[in-house]
């Protein structure tokens, strides 16, 4: 019989709430040993996470779709930290049984991130989207996934979102630990705004900064793979496969909207004037060129 599904509570480690599942089984993530070869994906939640990962995918195989078709993106590009009761195997326990060079995600904040990436000097990219988009996917994401912790009235999450209260803490420290970061390690640090703006050019870079060159045609064959209607109709990038009982889909569907500027249609203009002056105080330190518009 299937577990039943539960959404789980939020646990602090060093401060930063995570699902109460991945708290449990901490000190395996914490010594997780990631290779050289190794390429990690990070981000926080609802950045284009899956965008990226069906990208580089797609890069690493020469832009054979078939090839890329071969499994779910969670099973191809394993969550490294998460686990959950009602998940087949936790993603430590997947990574463990590949062998380099794996593609690996994240949502850990820089501080939380298993030294090994570090010391190996395994490639990392960091995604990064504004935060009101991010924040209106992440509640549509809330109320679909059944293991994420209730979300509540859009009013107090937007509130818990400037506060650093939902799951992976605050989207502020998070975008700032790897910005400040950036030029002293090896990561990439791209933007949802630019890779919609312009999917060949981000994408010639990801494969430049991946050691890659693709011709024209390649390239082209991945911009069209990695459309949002392209990755919405493809089971393999969907999550389609992930049971109805744990994905609500008659609240939300994973790949919901994909567009930069969807904040507008849910907050009121007292909630952006808010967030404005929140964001202006709190990203002061650390100038960091986002778009809430393209
Ligand atoms: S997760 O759960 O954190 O891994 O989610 P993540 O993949 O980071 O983010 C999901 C949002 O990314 C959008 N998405 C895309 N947008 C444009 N083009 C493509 N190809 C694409 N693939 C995923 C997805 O729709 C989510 O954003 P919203 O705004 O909710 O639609």
């Amino acid at each position: 019989m299937a577990n039943k599904v539960t959404r789980c509570t939020l646990q602090e480690v060093h401060g930063i709430p995570l699902l109460e599942p991945i708290v449990q089984h901490w000190e395996k993530v914490e010594a997780f040993q990631a290779f050289p070869e190794d390429l990690l994906i990070v981000t926080y939640p609802k950045a284009g996470t899956t965008w990226t990962q069906e990208i580089v995918d797609l890069i690493l195989h020469g832009g054979d779709a078939e090839m890329v078709r071969r499994a779910p993106t969670s099973t191809r590009m394993p969550f490294l930290e998460f686990s959950s009761p009602i998940a087949s195997l936790p993603g430590i326990t997947q990574l463990e049984k590949m062998d380099p060079p794996r593609v690996i995600k994240s949502h850990l904040p820089i501080q939380l991130l298993p030294k090994s990436f570090w010391e190996s000097g395994s490639k990392v990219i960091y995604v990064a989207r504004n935060p009101k988009d991010t924040l209106v996917s992440y509640f549509h994401f809330d109320r679909m996934n059944m293991i994420q912790p209730e979300p509540g009235p859009w009013s107090g999450y937007q509130k818990k979102f400037m506060e650093g209260q939902l799951g992976w803490g605050s989207w502020y420290e998070h975008v700032k630990g790897y910005w400040k970061e950036k030029d002293k390690r090896n990561i990439h640090y791209l933007f949802f705004e630019d890779m919609k703006e312009n999917p060949a050019r981000e994408i010639q870079r990801i494969a430049k900064f991946l050691g890659h060159r693709l011709s024209e045609d390649i390239l082209n064959n991945i911009v069209q793979l990695t459309t949002f209607d392209a990755m919405r109709e493809n089971p393999m990038a969907n999550y389609s496969s992930v049971p109805g009982n744990i994905f609500d889909r008659k609240a939300s569907d994973f790949l919901r909207k994909g567009e930069v500027g969807d904040w507008k249609n849910h907050l009121s203009p007292e909630e952006n004037a808010a967030f404005e002056k929140h964001y202006v105080e709190t990203m002061s330190d650390c100038e960091i060129p986002f778009r809430f518009v393209i």
